[in-house]
């Protein structure tokens, strides 16, 4: 394992990502972390970025007991600058904060050296990286020397003369270091020689262990799917682990997507054999969101709801376990957990040193479930990033098309009708969003956008039709191309694709005369409307 001590930089969790695509096991952790209080010893330590600077009263620092463990160290840009503080170099503001590409020179340096030197940047030459950093070093270390420089940067590598200690200014973890990759290679499998045993195969054997361990040989567990690709994954590891003692309930809250409910049932139910209940509570929820138009009443209005109608559910299945138990022989136990389809970047999110950052929409829905019902939680994607789901999905044997679905928000189209939602408003979106993900299908562009959807404007517009006016209302698409949704481009249409959709969402679907494309990127907007 590699351990990531995490400063606050935007980038930790990238650092995280590069070395699982390695194959190597890395875990990020505040960078607070007491190393007696780990429950692993690293085989290597990589110190993250920060928006600090060291001298700041407030700045964060590394427990100096990551020195004397005896493995390999990385800093990168403030973790140089915190190793280098640590071993009493000196660091220093740049007069401009240096934002942008540059060029690392790292072949005319090491000569003479240690062969460790060598060892970072064994065989890359020089390269293009990133940098992002107004702080930098301005005096080196004692017992440490140049790896590698920069134009403005002349210690833009550094490493240790008789350790295995290393900082750079750069960001490796970012694509827009083409190398970057390579050099977290260099340090993870040879400088740290970790084992590359982070694979989904060995991932899938191990976790379904550890799951018929903590479930042990009686009791239920009981999870909401939503027809996404975590709770369809966490579902079917479920099944696979303890077969029919896991129950899936879905519920339709009336704002889904153009018949999916039927079509999750077939997929998850009937192709791949897990026991799940589909509930129809549209009416419960409509009826409940009438006249509403505040997005977080609406968000609110349906977490509780799904709330209510999800305990109702399971009562009946907790029931049905207890007049089974009562019959004795085969009881499969009651029910005693709650699969949650949790995955790595909200368990970094919540143990982030700095507390988890600013709410500006609620998307956590079902928070409120676990209080309420005395079960315990099981979460066998905790530890897993969105592309290693993914990856897990088509081992299980999930269709394709489902494993790179775009996601969708669990308050469904209700944040995409901008004014009050009514079953005719629903009907008109669900159509319009049909026509343009088929039609995205179709031009095999689905899979390079990251999220794309229809939203219903709650304002109608003249437009004219054989001879006669019409007066209806407007359809905005919307088409992102995001990394982790943080932040997000809108996405650049062929204009072809854009006149085929507009022509049919106008022509097929009656109450709108006029689609227009959103082309805002987040920041200053945000992915949904709402
Ligand atoms: P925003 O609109 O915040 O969206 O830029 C970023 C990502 O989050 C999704 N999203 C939600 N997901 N419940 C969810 O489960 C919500 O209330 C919610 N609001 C936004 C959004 O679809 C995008 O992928």
């Amino acid at each position: 394992t590699i351990l990531i001590l995490d400063f606050g930089s935007q980038y930790s969790h990238l650092i995280t990502r590069r070395c699982r695509e390695l194959n190597v096991y890395a875990e990020l952790m505040p960078c607070t972390t007491k190393i007696s209080d780990l429950h692993f010893k690293p085989k290597g330590i990589i110190l993250s970025g920060s928006p600090y600077s060291v001298y700041d009263d407030d700045a964060p620092h590394a427990d100096p007991a990551i020195y004397t463990l005896g493995v390999p160290i990385l800093g990168i840009c403030y973790g140089l600058q915190e190793m280098a503080y640590h071993n009493k170099g000196k660091i220093a503001q740049c007069n401009h904060r240096e934002y942008g590409f540059a060029q690392v020179e790292v072949s005319k340096i090491g000569e003479g050296s240690s062969s460790s030197v060598d060892a970072l940047f064994e065989g890359l030459g020089d390269m293009q990286v990133w940098m992002s950093h107004g702080d930098q070093l301005s005096e080196m270390p004692p017992n440490f020397h140049i790896i590698g420089r920069t134009q403005s940067a002349p210690y833009a590598a550094i490493a240790h003369d008789s350790k295995p200690f290393y900082g750079i200014q750069f960001h490796p973890e970012v694509t827009h270091s083409p190398r970057g990759k390579e050099v977290i290679g260099r340090f993870v499998l040879n400088i740290c020689g970790c084992r590359t045993n982070w694979t989904m195969e060995e991932f899938i054997g191990k976790e379904i262990a550890r799951i018929r361990d903590i479930c042990g040989p009686k009791g239920r567990v009981i999870g909401a799917v939503s027809g996404g690709v975590d709770s369809t994954v966490a579902a079917k590891l479920m099944h696979e682990a303890i077969g029919d003692r896991f129950h899936a309930i879905m519920v339709d809250n009336g704002v889904l997507r153009l018949n999916e409910a039927k079509q999750v049932n077939e997929m998850l139910n009937k192709d791949l054999g897990v026991n799940l209940t589909v509930v129809d509570a549209s009416d419960l929820f409509l009826s409940r969101l009438e006249g509403v138009e505040d997005p977080e009443k609406k968000r609110k209005i349906i977490g509780n709801t799904f709330i209510n109608v999800f305990e109702e559910e399971a009562a009946k299945i907790e029931a049905a376990a207890e007049a089974e138990e009562k019959k004795g022989a085969e009881a499969k136990g009651r029910v005693e957990w709650l699969l949650q389809g949790t995955l790595y970047p909200d368990v970094i999110e919540s143990i982030s040193f700095k507390g988890p950052s600013a709410t500006i929409k609620t998307h956590h829905n079902v928070g409120g479930l676990l209080a309420d019902m005395k079960l315990k939680l099981i979460e066998p994607l905790r530890e897993l990033f969105k592309d290693e789901v993914r990856a897990l999905g088509r081992l299980l044997s999930i269709p394709a098309p489902l494993v790179q679905r775009h996601p969708f928000p669990g308050p469904g189209l209700a944040i995409r009708i901008l004014g009050p939602v009514t079953r005719e408003q629903v009907k008109i979106l669900q159509q319009a969003d049909s026509i343009y993900i088929e039609e995205i299908r179709n031009a095999n562009l689905y899979n390079q956008i990251s999220q794309a959807f229809a939203v219903l404007l709650p304002v109608k517009a003249v437009g004219v039709m054989g001879d006669k006016r019409t007066y209806e209302q407007v359809i905005a698409l919307r088409a992102v191309q995001s990394e982790d949704f943080m932040t997000a481009d809108w996405y650049v249409f062929p204009p072809e694709v854009l006149r085929r959709i507009s022509s049919r969402i106008t022509n097929e679907v009656s109450g709108v005369n006029r689609v227009t494309y959103d082309i805002s990127s987040k920041p200053p907007s945000t992915v949904e409307w709402l």
